[in-house]
């Protein structure tokens, strides 16, 4: 039997994990497992009830489980608050007390989708990218941080970008190891040519690539990198690289695949899981049936593959998911001909119809 915290979250976080609930219910009948789903609040919908994003309870629930389905956070009616209460600090507190400091983001062109991207064709036709993101430190979390009043009366923000050795290392050796179910071959991306923090980066990554012969190590600066991802993103199998730029360029290789609502991740520690699209909140759509469920159902195919070992049980969602879009149904976000779309709930069924065991 297998414990789930599932936490919707604002925006179109609710309808998309109801969709990756009724996957995981489908995979648990026709794989005969028990899945026990425990459902709690957080970000906005945490604020409105208990003041705070995400309470000592929750975390505590999802210490708990084996893993946690979360859909999304935040939205423009907490946006005023300040930094400490914001939606997005439940999020920031569940990767740093489960300790997830690898996060992975799969950007993979379906066949079908090819003509969605706003790339050509022969751009993005069989790119398959995985950007590993260390999630747990640089900027994101370095002190000192905050905004202070200065002698001439006017105000300083500060943030600071820090990197160990051994937290350098560690998402380096998930790289490496992941490099090598693929192709072999690992991008790390840094700017070192102007930042201590990136130049320490680079050469614990290089240190740890002598450990891995037979993976093909290379570094880019971001903004290179941020080029050559649209210049010809095929060159690429996988980056490693630090919390806010793997933010940014998460965002620009799922942009290869039509659209982020294809994107699935996972955050992973030693000891917990997290698994969430990494499409926000999206409130302009949210409650109209209108989201893309993709990527939160292809976030269980990651479950079911990294937590729980089951690789037959992922690979048939994901054949699910890429059969649905062969016959041509769109979401909205998809759509090339408004003809053939269908609402989150329906893309949803569909899916789940398809699973095969
Ligand atoms: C992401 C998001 C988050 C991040 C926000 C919501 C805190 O953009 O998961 O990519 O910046 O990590
Ligand atoms: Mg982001």
């Amino acid at each position: 039997m297998y414990k789930i915290l599932v936490l919707p979250g604002d925006g179109v976080g609710r309808e998309v994990v109801g969709e990756a609930e009724k996957v995981l219910k489908k995979v648990a009948s026709v794989a005969h497992l028990v899945f026990e789903t425990k459902e709690a609040e957080v970000g906005g919908a945490s604020i409105d009830r208990n003041g705070v994003p995400i309470t000592a309870d929750v975390l505590k629930q999802a210490k708990d489980s084996d893993a946690v389905l979360l859909g999304a956070v935040g939205g423009p009616k907490w946006d005023q608050l300040a930094y400490a209460v914001r939606p997005e600090q439940a999020l920031l507190a569940l990767r740093k007390e489960l300790g997830l400091y690898a996060n992975l983001r799969p950007a993979t062109v379906d066949p079908s989708l090819i003509d969605v991207s706003t790339l050509k064709r022969e751009i993005v036709e069989g790119v398959d990218i995985l950007v590993v993101r260390e999630l747990t430190g640089g900027i994101y979390f370095g002190t000192p941080k905050g905004i202070e009043k200065t002698r001439d009366g006017s105000e300083r923000g500060f943030n600071t970008e820090t990197y160990s050795t051994h937290e350098i290392e560690r998402i380096a050796l998930k790289a490496f190891e992941l490099a090598r179910k693929r192709r072999r071959k690992v991008v790390s991306v840094d700017k070192a040519n102007i930042l201590e923090s990136s130049e320490l980066w680079r050469r614990v990554v290089s240190g740890i690539g002598k450990r891995f012969p037979d993976v093909q190590l290379s570094h880019l600066y971001v903004d290179n990198c941020a080029m050559q991802l649209i210049r010809n993103p095929k060159q690429f199998d996988v980056i490693v690289t630090t919390n806010m730029f793997g933010d940014i360029l998460s965002d620009e290789a799922a942009m290869l695949t039509g659209s982020i609502g294809m994107l699935p991740s996972a955050s992973l520690g030693d000891t917990h899981a997290l698994y969430e699209p990494v499409h926000g909140s999206a409130p302009d759509i949210a409650g109209k049936d209108q989201a893309n469920p993709i990527a939160t159902i292809l976030s269980v195919a990651m479950m079911l593959r990294y937590t729980f070992q089951l690789h037959d049980l992922a690979l048939a969602v994901e054949a699910a998911v890429r059969g649905v879009l062969k016959e041509g149904f769109r979401t909205q976000d998809l759509a090339e001909d408004s003809k053939q779309t269908v609402p989150c709930s329906k893309m949803g069924d569909l899916i789940v119809e398809r699973i095969k065991h």
